[in-house]
C-alpha cells in the first residue's frame, strides 16, 4: 500500500502534523534530511499509519500518485533547496504544499516554477504552534484550487473545529494563504504588545504582582474579551521559577525576538498603503526591546518621572479593560483592512468573513470576538474598518475616554505604551474629517512643485510660492 500523504521536515511541527493526519486514518510517509528526527517521530508512533523513509527517492516512491507532499521546513532558502531536489523526482499532477511561514512573494515565485513543471502548488499558513499541529491547527491555504480540493478532506479532518466547521480555508490563487497567515502574525504581534503594555501598567504603574495581574486578566478572559493569548498570559503570570522560587516571567530577559512575519506584514502594508500602525508599533517595540544593553545605559543618562500611575487601582482597571478592548479590536481591524486591500491589489478575491471564521479556533489569535467580527463582515463584506460597525462602534463610544486616560497617565508616568498610543492616534486620525495634510501638500508643492488639489474645485494646482503675495 502506498502512503496517501507525504511530509518532508520532521521537526516538532512536522512530526505533530504527521501524527494528527495519521490519527485521522490517512497514511503518511515521512522524510527528514537527518534520520534522527524520522526516528524520533517513529518513537512516538503507536499504531498510526506512518511510514518512515530515509532517502528522498524512497520517500517519493512510496507515495500514492498523484502525490501530495507537505513541506515543513524552515522558511526561506531551505524551502528552495528541498524543492530543487524534489522537482526532478516528481511527475505532472503531483501536489506540493508549503506549510511553513514563507513570504507570500516567495510562494508566488515557487508557484510559477511548479506550474512550468506541470505540478500543483499550495502555500498554506498553519497556525497553532506545536499543540495545534497535533490537536487541531488553523489552515490558511492559497494557490492551485485543484490542489486544495485534493487535500481538503485531510485538512478538514485535522483542523481545529471552529464556527460552522473546521478551521481550514482556501483564500485564492498565488500567495494568498501565506498572505493571510502573515497578517495573522502581524495581528499576533499587536495583541501580544497590547497585553504586555497592560502588564507593565499594572506592574510598574500600580505595583501589582504577577498573580495579581493574572487575576485581572483572568477576569477579562471570562467574557467577550476571551482569547487564547490572554489565557496563556494568565498561565505565564502564575508560573513559578523552579530555580529562584520567584515568578518565572520576572526572570526572563526583556528582549523580544522575532522571526520576521510581523515585519513582513508591516512591509507589505506599507507597499499597499494600508494603515496598520498598531501592528507596526508592535514590531518596533520588539526592536527597541532587543536593544537591552543600550537601554540599560540610557536609563542612567535620560531620567524620567517615577513610573507610578496617579489613579486608584479600581479606576485604572476599569479604564484599562476598555482601552484593552478598543486596542484589540483596532489591531484586528487594521489587519482585516490590510487583507481587504491586498485582496484587491493581488486579485485574491477572498472574503474577510471566511478569514474571521478560519481564525475562530486553532490559531494563535483565536478569540471569542472573531465570531462577532465574522458576522460584521457577513453583513457588510466591504466594511472599510471594523470599528465602524456595531458592536465595535460601541466599544469606541464607551472606551475612547478610557483609552485617552490610559495613554495620558502612561505618558505622564513615563511608561511606554506604543500600541495603545498608536491605536489612539490612528483612531483619532481616522475619525478626523480635516487633517493637517493640506499643509504637507503645500510644503511639497513649495519645495518640489509636486502640485496640490483644492477643496473647492477639481484639478491639480501649483503655486509659485516664493513669488506669491503674503500677509
Ligand atoms: C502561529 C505562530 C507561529 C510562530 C511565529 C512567531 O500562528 O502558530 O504565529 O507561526 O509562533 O513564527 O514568530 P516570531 O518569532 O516572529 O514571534
Amino acid at each position: 500500500m502506498k502512503a496517501q500523504f507525504g511530509i518532508i521536515g520532521l521537526a516538532t511541527m512536522g512530526q505533530n502534523l504527521a501524527l494528527n493526519i495519521a490519527r485521522h486514518n490517512f497514511s503518511v510517509a515521512g522524510y527528514n534530511r537527518s534520520a534522527e528526527r524520522t526516528q524520533a517521530l517513529m518513537a512516538r508512533v503507536k499504531d498510526e499509519p506512518i511510514l518512515p523513509t530515509f532517502a528522498l527517492s524512497e520517500f517519493v516512491s512510496v507515495l500514492a500518485r498523484p502525490r501530495a507532499i507537505l513541506l515543513m521546513v524552515q522558511a526561506g532558502r531551505p524551502v528552495d533547496e528541498v524543492l530543487s531536489e524534489l522537482f526532478p523526482l516528481l511527475e505532472p499532477g503531483d501536489l506540493l504544499i508549503d506549510g511553513g511561514n514563507s513570504h507570500f512573494a516567495d510562494t508566488e515565485r515557487r508557484i510559477r516554477e511548479a506550474e512550468s513543471r506541470g505540478l500543483l502548488y499550495l502555500g498554506v499558513g498553519i497556525s497553532g504552534g506545536e499543540a495545534g499541529a497535533l490537536k487541531g491547527p488553523a489552515l490558511m491555504a492559497g494557490g492551485h484550487v485543484e490542489g486544495y480540493a485534493r487535500v481538503e478532506p485531510i485538512f478538514k479532518a485535522i483542523a481545529a473545529q471552529g464556527l460552522d466547521g473546521p478551521c481550514t480555508g482556501y483564500f485564492g490563487p498565488g500567495g494568498s494563504g501565506h498572505y493571510v497567515k502573515m497578517v495573522h502574525n502581524g495581528i499576533e504581534y499587536a495583541i501580544m504588545q497590547i497585553i504586555a503594555e497592560c502588564y507593565d501598567l499594572l506592574k510598574r504603574g500600580l505595583g501589582f504582582t504577577p498573580p495579581e495581574i493574572a487575576a485581572v486578566f483572568a477576569e477579562w478572559n471570562q467574557g467577550e474579551l476571551e482569547s487564547y493569548l490572554l489565557g496563556i498570559t494568565v498561565d505565564i503570570l502564575r508560573t513559578r521559577d523552579s530555580e529562584t522560587g520567584g515568578f518565572l516571567v520576572e526572570a526572563i530577559k526583556d528582549a523580544a525576538e522575532q522571526k520576521g512575519t510581523g515585519k513582513w506584514s508591516t512591509q507589505a502594508a506599507l507597499d499597499l498603503g494600508a494603515p496598520t500602525p498598531t501592528i507596526a508599533e508592535a514590531v518596533f517595540a520588539r526592536i527597541v526591546s532587543a536593544l537591552k544593553e543600550e537601554r540599560l545605559g540610557a536609563e542612567k543618562i535620560l531620567p524620567g518621572p517615577t513610573p507610578r500611575l496617579s489613579l486608584a487601582p479600581r479606576e485604572l482597571l476599569e479604564d484599562l479593560r476598555k482601552a484593552y478592548a478598543l486596542a484589540l479590536v483596532t489591531a484586528y481591524a487594521q489587519g482585516f483592512r490590510q487583507l481587504q486591500d491586498a485582496s484587491s491589489e493581488h486579485g485574491y478575491g477572498f472574503s474577510l468573513a471566511e478569514v474571521a471564521r478560519v481564525w475562530t479556533a486553532g490559531c494563535i489569535i483565536r478569540a471569542r470576538m472573531l465570531g462577532v467580527m465574522r458576522e460584521a463582515f457577513q453583513r457588510e463584506p466591504n466594511l472599510p474598518l471594523l470599528v465602524l460597525a456595531e458592536p465595535f462602534r460601541k466599544l469606541w463610544h464607551e472606551g475612547q475616554g478610557s483609552l485617552r486616560n490610559v495613554v495620558c497617565l502612561a505618558h505622564r508616568a513615563g511608561i511606554p505604551v506604543p500600541a495603545f498610543s498608536s491605536t489612539l492616534n490612528f483612531l483619532d486620525s481616522y475619525r478626523t474629517g480635516r487633517l493637517p495634510a493640506n499643509l504637507i501638500q503645500a510644503q511639497r508643492d513649495y519645495f518640489g512643485a509636486h502640485t496640490y488639489e483644492r477643496l473647492d474645485r477639481p484639478g491639480k494646482f501649483h503655486t509659485r510660492w516664493e513669488e506669491a503675495p503674503r500677509c
